[in-house]
């Protein structure tokens, strides 16, 4: 079977069948009229009559929907859209309040349409596909005629690859008004408990750690409520079989194209079934629905894997990479940039940005990024958000000279904006107090001593893209930065009623999404790099329009390890913002060696952060030898197919590695945090290479590929005995990258 999708009905059981070559999902239309959930996992044979997997018992106690049978209860079913009050006592995936106070729905299967290829999601982002053979788009629709509202649930399951994009639109085709108090984009349930539950969670600095736990009955939850997507937990979880390994294995992960409140849970019930819900956060969520009105939940996207978790991430990575960013970035390597952060905070001045960006353009950097400080009386944190001109003390001739002096150097010129805040201290805010996200009589506490604005409005979102638009279109500039330092308190918008106040969190999403838009749009050759504090909208709606992200605002290359593994569980290399900085650095005051900042910023999109005039003549050869060996590899390393190896979570080691898709090319990364004293033998083993082709390292060794597949790239250290006299000895936090090339098979 050449990879497509199939989506099969077998009308006279009422059955759904949706395969490729890897994956099938089943669904029925239940003897009570509901869409009932048959089976997901790897792909099984297609035939008329799957209604044996819908399994009943009598079982006591248990509440029954027809009056004459005692074995058709809802708790024992598993169910496409569940909802709660009848027979279900499991959490629903739709809640809406009626006009009589009732919240029972009964989502009766009324029917179905296939498109090919995958429609649009309005205001949201979503995968996508580029030609219509790449997927096929089941939707099919409910409908409860009592309530007056309809669901169209949206299965979209892409050729190749175990990959499905799932997602709700409501309408209220009744006469009243409906309140949509909780629209989950995603349910699934599975038939039994045995799996693992990871997440990727942690904290500013130390975002994406990898958490793991097996499931039990009762609920396993994570979320936000801060109104992005947070450093605490990232829209992303993984079920995998407890006996599945990195390389092999039944694994599922569930991902949300969103960056907004959200919430992903696992529920196990009594009988050890297992109910999957992600989606916006259900608390301070209340949707007003009248009459003719829509709602498009965001788009939740799940990849099964039976190659592990490797085999998981891969699929993730494809989609995301190809499918999920878009424009002229999404398939380009990505400058070698120099940030001015870290080197300045807020002290500079135009000469030292260019004595900064004179070094930088010597060493081979190819874009300056001008952060934080450049605009209106943005001296310190206090002030001058929302004030987007630039400050003339500092910058004499704005931003357009200085973007002019830095392309007159040779380089491209890159600037910073935190587009949705506010300081009180701005002349934005004393013109408009009313704009940001506050509830009257109440005190309003910032973060970072500024303030949100109300992205829910129109006129508010349409200023700042007035005011970005013309630094942008005025001066050259490649490259934007877009932070969000603070999240969201005292949520509540001046404009809207107070029965719509529910729809503040998501409404600000929205404008989000919709400045995105179009500044992307308008501008759709500038590199955008999204931030929130470093990695607090790590997510995936933010990369359907900045396919780059600033990873952690932790910039040690030991806390980068964990922090890098964890989110390459879901993100591709190419999507995550990593930069050489000083020591001792300046998060965790740690003295890593250059080369090791080096070897760990590579497995990015690779940048400096530092002033590179203060380091030494020795560091300066090996900097500019980093930039010529990035430029070499960047392709492989940022497009690569990547492959986790050693895990920092498990052990003093880490290694993973990018093979070439013609697997000609490797190239390994390997880091040691501790050094140790008469150390052990150690061996990592390779993946993704191709069995007989012989490689050969640039450390001068050569191996086969099924020899580093099967008894390892021999790592073994040189300190672990007498150090040759050649060879500096190693340190703590060591590292090395090693260079696979294919040898000629004329030269073997
Ligand atoms: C937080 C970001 O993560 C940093 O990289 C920097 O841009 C600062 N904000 C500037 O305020």
């Amino acid at each position: 079977m050449k990879s497509e999708t199939k989506i099969i009905y077998h009308e006279e059981q009422n059955v759904f069948h949706l395969y490729n070559e890897e994956v099938s999902y089943i669904m029925m239309v239940l003897p009570d009229g509901e869409l009932g959930q048959l089976y997901f996992g790897q792909r099984i044979h297609d035939k008329e009559d799957f209604s044996y997997l819908l399994e009943l018992a009598p079982r006591p106690m248990s509440s029954c929907v027809f009056p004459e049978a005692k074995t058709f209860s809802l708790e024992q079913i598993k169910l496409e859209l569940p909802t709660y009050g009848s027979s279900d006592y499991r959490t629903p995936a739709v809640d809406i309040l009626q006009p009589d106070g009732s919240r029972i729905l009964d989502l009766q299967y009324e029917g179905y349409r296939i498109e090919r290829g995958k429609p649009k999601l309005a205001g949201l982002p979503a995968t996508y596909t580029e030609n219509p053979d790449e997927a096929k788009t089941l939707i099919i629709e409910l409908h409860d005629q009592k309530a007056g509202v309809k669901a169209e649930i949206f299965y979209t399951l892409f050729a190749v690859g175990g990959l499905l994009a799932k997602s709700v639109r409501y309408r209220n085709v009744g006469q009243d008004t409906l309140r949509l108090q909780r629209a989950m984009s995603f349910c699934l349930d599975l038939p039994d408990a045995d799996y693992d539950w990871l997440q990727l969670s942690g904290a500013w600095a130390r975002e994406r750690h990898v958490k793991s736990r097996p499931l039990e009955m009762g609920i396993i939850s994570i979320g936000s409520r801060r109104g992005h997507s947070s450093h605490e937990h990232n829209p992303f979880v993984v079920l995998k079989r407890p006996s599945a390994t990195e390389q092999q294995g039944e694994v599922m992960g569930l991902s949300l194209v969103y960056s907004g409140n959200f919430q992903i849970q696992a529920e196990v019930d009594a009988h050890h079934t297992t109910r999957i819900l992600a989606g916006i956060h259900p608390e301070n969520f209340c949707w007003v629905l009248e009459p003719g009105d829509d709602f498009q939940t965001p788009e939740a996207v799940m990849a099964y894997s039976t190659g592990g978790l490797n085999g998981m991430s891969q699929l993730f990575h494809g989609l995301y990479q190809k499918r999920l960013a878009r424009g002229y970035w999404r398939d380009r390597v990505r400058p070698i940039l120099i940030n001015n952060w870290e080197a300045t905070y807020f002290d500079f001045t135009e000469q030292k940005l260019l004595q900064i960006a004179g070094k930088a353009k010597e060493c081979g950097v190819e874009l300056f990024v001008l952060d934080d400080g450049w605009f209106g009386a943005r001296c310190s944190d206090h002030a001058g958000l929302g004030d987007w001109t630039p400050n003339q003390q500092r910058l004499p001739e704005g931003i357009h000279g200085l973007a002019e002096r830095i392309e007159a150097l040779g380089m491209k010129f890159g600037l910073w904006f935190e587009p949705e805040m506010v300081n009180m201290d701005s002349d934005l805010y004393r013109t408009h107090p009313d704009w940001i996200l506050a509830t009257p009589g109440r005190r309003q506490s910032h973060g970072r001593f500024q303030y949100v604005l109300d992205f829910s409005r129109q006129e508010v979102v349409d200023n700042i893209y007035t005011q970005m638009a013309a630094i942008l279109g005025d001066a050259k500039v490649s490259y934007v930065k877009w932070d969000m330092n603070r999240s969201i308190t005292e949520c509540y918008s001046a404009v809207l009623p107070p029965e719509r106040q529910g729809e503040v969190f998501h409404r600000y999403i929205l404008g989000v999404y919709d400045l995105y838009e179009r500044l992307t749009t308008r501008f759709p050759e500038i590199l955008f790099e999204s931030c929130s504090s470093g990695g607090g909208r790590f997510d995936p709606g933010m990369l359907y329009y900045a396919p780059q992200a600033w990873t952690s605002d932790d910039s040690d290359a030991i806390e980068r390890l964990k922090i890098q593994y964890g989110t390459s569980l879901c993100y591709p290399v190419s999507s995550m913002g990593s930069h050489v900085s000083v020591i001792p650095n300046h998060q965790v005051n740690r003295n890593t060696p250059l080369h090791t900042r080096a070897n760990v910023a590579y497995f990015g999109t690779f940048g400096y952060e530092l002033d590179l005039n203060k380091l030494s003549a020795e560091e300066i050869a090996e900097v500019k030898q980093q930039i010529r060996f990035m430029k070499e590899h960047r392709a492989l390393l940022q497009f690569g197919t990547f492959y986790r190896l050693c895990s920092p979570f498990e052990g003093n080691e880490t290694a993973w590695m990018v093979v070439s898709p013609d697997k000609q090319q490797a190239i390994v990364g390997w880091y040691r945090t501790l050094n140790q004293v008469n150390a052990d033998f150690t061996r990592v083993k390779l993946c993704g290479l191709q069995p007989d082709i012989l490689y050969k390292n640039d450390h001068g060794e050569s191996a086969y590929g099924d020899e580093l597949m099967n008894l390892g790239l021999i790592t073994t250290d040189v300190t672990a005995g007498e150090i040759p006299s050649d060879k500096k000895p190693c340190t703590d936090f060591e590292s090395r990258i090693y260079v696979l090339e294919a040898v000629d098979s004329a030269q073997q």
